[in-house]
């Protein structure tokens, strides 16, 4: 199917008011119909003022502050106030965020009797998604959201608890599925460490936390992604956030998005070793083979977040005997690079944050639900930005079957 852009020139009229002659600045040009955009990579179709992207520089910015600046400086609270807010809080706004959040840490022990059903070799995404979706069955507030002060006041409610409580679910699940027993948060915990916590039933070092809470802060918003489309196409029907974040985690978890961490992990596991690197790359490329945690449909530099991580996990594999890991990972984006840098095939985020997460004892098939405690914070910003700002999203596909066609009585059918 080709890509077809019909578009018609309006000239400008002149309008005189009084004595003062106004010719409108330029001519505009506006679609006449709908236009084919396979991908929606060439079409806007919702305002943001969380996270600004130049695929073509490399730049990620949250609220105008670059990422980088961000990961050294900030915390995953204060980057959640951030793009919910659009300014920094102040301290008392922080430490208020903070104590709300580890207010809803806890999550209702029906839940926890949810996650005991659940079989031990679920995909840790199925878990997430289903039980996201079970915890509005446990919130009077569910339906509560809308377009009205009171409707966005419940949205915000409703977006606090589903960041507190993702990690408690992830945590929890994964626990279960080793016949552990559960472990409750900890509500003096920040989230990442409050994670840690549950995950591992002993208190992280400080440098774990904070490697976690940086990979949090890089993960947490970008841009109208397939997920976040996805979530805002389910709020704008003025479903509920709940619905809202369901289809958002199913939407994260194809390999073409936020699966693709776990598939870069696999890849360096399959690989095995330094000495092998070459012959599996060079093999893949040669059959058109994608490489995983490389491309992005936005960017075409090197991804911001990933120029951060890979420094990151190269600390993070020497400090925990790793290094190998991050060596391979290195060799990879060479050879990479080399054939397909002039293409605009660099790192993503997915590519340093499977060597960071398994250095921080993350388990390969988390990985992806690593992303959606992270991204939750995103989805819901981005949810109530469209709330505040409704109009339902409903696209147009080009029909190519066929017309006129005849109904025929089953007994005369070949
Ligand atoms: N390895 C090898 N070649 C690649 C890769 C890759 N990872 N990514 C793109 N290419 C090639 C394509 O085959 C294509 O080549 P061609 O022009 O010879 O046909 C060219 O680069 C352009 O790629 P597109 O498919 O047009 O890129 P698109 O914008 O549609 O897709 C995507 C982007 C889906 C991310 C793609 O790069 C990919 O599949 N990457 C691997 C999966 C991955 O890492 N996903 C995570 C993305 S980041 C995130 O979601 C958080």
């Amino acid at each position: 199917m080709n890509s077809t852009t019909v578009s018609a020139n309006i000239t400008p009229t002149p309008v005189t008011i009084s004595t003062m002659t106004i010719t409108p600045a330029a001519p505009v040009s506006v679609p006449s119909g709908p236009i084919f955009d396979k991908g929606l990579a060439n079409t806007i179709v919702a305002e943001t003022q969380m996270s600004f992207i130049d695929g073509g520089k490399g730049v990620l910015e949250y609220v105008g502050i670059e990422i980088d600046a961000l990961a050294r400086n900030s915390t995953f609270e204060e980057t959640v106030y951030l793009l919910w807010n659009t300014k920094l809080p102040t301290k008392a706004e922080l430490d208020g965020l903070r104590s709300a959040l580890q207010a809803e840490y806890e999550i209702p022990d029906a839940i926890y009797d949810m996650i005991k059903s659940f079989p031990r070799d679920a995909v840790p995404m199925h878990a997430l998604r289903t039980l996201v979706s079970a915890l509005a069955l446990h919130d009077l507030d569910a339906d509560a959201c809308g377009t009205d002060a009171a409707g966005l006041a419940a949205a915000k409610r409703t977006s606090l608890r589903l960041v507190a409580k993702t990690p408690t679910l992830i945590a929890n699940f994964d626990r279960h599925r080793q016949g552990k027993a559960f472990v409750r948060p900890n509500t003096s915990f920040d989230i990442a460490t409050n994670f840690l916590w549950m995950l591992n039933g002993e208190k992280p070092t400080e440098a774990m936390s904070r490697g976690l809470d940086i990979c949090l802060i890089l993960h947490a918003d970008h841009g109208l992604n397939a997920s976040t489309f996805a979530a805002r196409v389910t709020i704008a029907t003025l479903s509920d956030m709940y619905s809202a974040m369901t289809t958002a985690v199913g939407t994260l978890k194809g390999p073409l998005h936020g699966g693709a961490n776990e598939e870069v992990m696999i890849m360096l596991d399959e690989i095995g070793s330094m000495d092998k690197v070459e012959s599996f790359v060079k093999g893949k490329l040669e059959r058109k083979e994608l490489i995983m945690g490389f491309g992005h449909r936005v960017y075409k530099a090197y991804d911001p977040r990933a120029t951060y991580l890979k420094t990151f996990a190269k600390q993070i594999a020497t400090d925990t005997g790793n290094l190998n890991l991050f060596n391979m990972s290195q060799g990879i984006e060479e050879i990479v690079l080399a054939a397909k840098a002039d293409k605009g095939i660099f790192p993503n985020v997915d590519f340093y944050s499977a060597t960071t997460y398994h250095c921080l004892g993350i388990k390969t098939d988390l990985f992806t639900c690593m992303f959606a405690m992270s991204r939750m914070s995103g989805w819901c910003g981005h949810c109530i930005e469209q709330l505040q700002d409704n109009r339902l999203i409903r696209p147009q596909a080009k029909y190519t079957g066929p017309h006129a066609a005849p109904y025929v009585a089953t007994a005369d059918r070949r």
